[in-house]
């Protein structure tokens, strides 16, 4: 049905115009009040085997939406009556920006796939600061925050940006993710080199435990997948070090290999994601969670399609589990076919709990 509706209206359409119709749609159900109690009895995970521990809180599954979607935290709750189990927001720059100019969002629908260079465009930490705030949940969830840094800041200031953004997101984050793995902001991804990404997550720990006091929220990192594997060994000892709470794995590919997809689109500057990204994503998780086991909680991000994918990251070593790219190509349904797809391996394994399965393949290897 959504199949039909995507390849009869949407794929029609230009791609960010398609978000945001289909934006505004989730947003009015989320505001009717029959409607969102019977989509979300419907599309909410309800499994009590998925019911999931991490970074300290407590949520329903391990499922959730990646970082990107919901740049300005305007639709946590039509997001949450779709299925995501936790809604990561932003990513929110210190001041507000437009991002790049249109167009800048791509489909590659034969590799079911996108390649985006929005920039971040964003209202900025003042503003969805402000919206945080005034939010009346309708339904609870977990709330991430996501923060980057402003385009016109420098490199050589961005701590300052990423502080400002902490100093006035923290309080409303579940936990926050320090992004440095964004293809499309220029020089963004130095950061994650070891001597900048040491002050800046020291800095951004420092601002949140100074501007909350009743609770030590989860600090994350989100890296790219192109970073070179003894970089991704680097980055996850710094966050052993630093007493990070997880890391995020991972953000688009600069990457075009391996596609099908032909003609010009391919060549659009930008970040690469869905399907293509899958085995790399799934690579980076493995070789993090052999370093830091479960020091650390990991998200696997990047590719996630099916159930079978999501438990894949789980037994590469993820307590959580994002998507966004396959939510574009497979509909309102995509977080319930998860969830559900989860319950149903989960039942079918060896395993007692969720939490035993993650890492379960990387454990074994090095056994
Ligand atoms: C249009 C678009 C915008 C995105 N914006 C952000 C962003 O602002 N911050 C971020 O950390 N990741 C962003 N991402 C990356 C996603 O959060 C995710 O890491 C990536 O797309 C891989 O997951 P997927 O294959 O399920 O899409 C964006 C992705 C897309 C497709």
């Amino acid at each position: 049905m959504y199949k039909l509706f995507f390849n009869l209206v949407f794929k029609r359409m230009d791609p960010e115009k398609a978000h945001y119709l289909a934006f505004r749609w989730i947003r009015l159900a989320a505001r009717t009040p029959v409607l969102r109690t019977f989509v979300a009895a419907a599309l909410a995970p309800r499994y009590k085997e998925l019911r999931t521990e991490a970074l300290g809180l407590r949520m329903h599954g391990p499922f959730g939406l990646a970082a990107g979607f919901d740049k300005n935290a305007v639709a946590i709750d039509g997001m949450t009556m779709l299925g995501f189990d936790h809604i990561e927001i932003g990513t929110v720059t210190g001041e507000p920006q437009p991002g790049n100019p249109k167009k800048r969002l791509f489909r590659l629908v034969q590799d079911r796939a996108l390649i985006n260079r929005m920039g971040f465009n964003n209202e900025g930490s003042l503003a969805v600061a402000a919206r945080l705030a005034s939010r009346n949940p309708v339904f609870r969830t977990t709330v991430g925050v996501n923060i980057g840094k402003t385009k016109v800041v420098p490199e050589a200031e961005a701590v300052g940006d990423y502080v400002k953004s902490t100093e006035r997101l923290a309080a409303f984050a579940d936990y926050l993710v320090v992004n440095v793995s964004s293809p499309n902001t220029p020089g963004l991804r130095n950061l994650q080199a070891t001597e900048a990404l040491r002050p800046l997550l020291a800095a951004v720990r420092e601002a949140a435990d100074r501007t909350v006091r009743s609770r030590r929220v989860p600090l994350l990192v989100k890296i790219a997948p192109d970073l070179a594997d003894e970089d991704v060994d680097a980055v996850a000892d710094l966050a052993v070090e630093l007493g990070l709470d997880g890391i995020i794995a991972t953000n688009t590919t600069i990457s075009r290999e391996g596609l099908r997809t032909r003609g010009d689109v391919v060549n659009e500057t930008g970040g690469l994601s869905g399907a293509p990204l899958k085995e790399r994503s799934l690579e980076v998780l493995r070789r993090l969670y052999a370093r830091v086991g479960d020091k650390i909680t990991l998200v696997g991000v990047g590719g996630v399609e099916t159930a079978e994918d999501a438990w894949q990251r789980i037994l590469a070593g993820a307590t959580l589990v994002q998507g966004y790219s396959a939510f574009i190509y497979e509909g309102p349904f995509y977080a319930r076919a998860i969830h559900k797809g989860l319950a149903a391996r989960l039942n079918n394994s060896p395993y007692a709990t969720l939490a035993d399965a993650v890492g379960a393949d990387v454990k074994k290897v090095s056994a």
